[in-house]
């Protein structure tokens, strides 16, 4: 998409955001376009899963208030990080690999064409609805240690949702935040380049905020949106929030290793004595969630006593849920 496609796309959600219904000849006024050309951009939004109401007679409005995110506001409630921010991108874990890595560096987009989860699945990202963001962290441990580093993440989310006042999220090994058995969002860590000198890590994170339910049907399980847990939290607080969390849990991971958080995931865990069933590629196993180890691997309690079950191509699933 051109950039100049792209600025008309941002101007109409910056009008529609001030409120109320403005009808086609208002913002083709306001664009110097035609309102034909108003009508394709509008559908083209609707398209990228921007929630727009059409009512003859009145106009067009968003079904949300969405609060473009700004750069230079997030660097400033960052103490200068690096970000880049994109309106649109395949995948910010993507944007990070090779050359585009560096060591806390965030990308940030409004938009992914490409975004993936973990195993392989797709990441509905939906334009200016929720966050979609990664992280460069380059680490001395070794690869063996990083076990719990998505663990981690999932709790400074938490604990950053606990901060914005929403308590009683919890997560379910090894990357989804979820509440009351509905997903907010996930975690998909990657390795990326030479090992030589330090791992680079990529963190990437998705949350919903206010995703229409019309850019949702893809999603082949329960979901929730942040706002639906407090109506007033915003992207930009929300984000900074979770970055500022995840610093200093990052600090003392590299510190200190996974053992010192296995507290706080006692406190969060959802699969903690619930029947469950993990999926391999080429089996399943049933027994009872029994906590994690201090390498962050889940153990599941089995009629044959307790397995430590590591992440990659297994699925974890509650019994009682037909989805992971
Ligand atoms: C999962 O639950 O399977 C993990 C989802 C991770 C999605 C985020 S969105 C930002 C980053 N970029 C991606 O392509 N994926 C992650």
């Amino acid at each position: 998409m051109s950039q100049h496609k792209e600025e008309q796309l941002v101007e109409i959600i910056n009008i529609l955001s001030q409120g109320g219904f403005y009808s086609g000849q208002a913002i083709a006024t306001r664009l110097e376009v035609s309102r034909a050309y108003v009508w394709k951009l509008i559908q083209q939004l609707q398209e990228l899963g921007v929630g727009i109401e059409s009512v003859t007679g009145k106009g067009y409005c968003l079904e949300h208030k969405i609060e473009l995110l700004d750069q230079p506001s997030l660097r400033q409630a960052l103490d200068n990080q690096d970000i880049e921010l994109s309106l649109m991108i395949d995948s910010t874990n993507d944007a990070l690999k090779g050359e585009g890595f560096a060591h806390n560096k965030l990308v940030v987009a409004e938009y992914q064409s490409a975004g993936r989860g973990r195993r392989g699945r797709r990441w509905v990202s939906p334009l200016a609805s929720n966050l979609y963001w990664s992280l460069g962290w380059k680490t001395q441990l070794p690869v063996q240690q990083l076990g719990g580093l998505s663990l981690v993440v999932g709790l400074s989310i938490v604990r950053a949702l606990e901060q914005l006042g929403i308590d009683g999220a919890a997560l379910k090994w090894p990357n989804d935040i979820r509440y009351q058995g509905r997903k907010i969002g996930g975690i998909l860590v990657e390795l990326s380049g030479d090992m030589v000198g330090g791992l680079q890590v990529i963190i990437g994170v998705g949350l919903n905020v206010h995703m229409a339910s019309s850019a949702a049907n893809a999603i082949d399980q329960d979901w929730i949106n942040v706002q639906e847990l407090k109506p007033d939290i915003g992207r930009h607080q929300l984000l900074v929030a979770v970055v500022r969390c995840l610093e200093k849990d990052l600090q003392q991971f590299a510190d200190e290793g996974f053992k010192v958080f296995m507290k706080r995931w006692e406190q969060v865990d959802e699969c903690y004595n619930k029947k469950v069933v993990i999926v391999q590629p080429d089996d399943s196993i049933n027994g009872f969630g029994a906590g994690v180890d201090d390498s962050g691997a889940f153990l599941l309690q089995t009629g044959k006593g307790i397995i430590p079950i590591y992440a990659g191509e297994v699925s974890l699933r509650l019994r009682e849920s037909a989805i992971d």
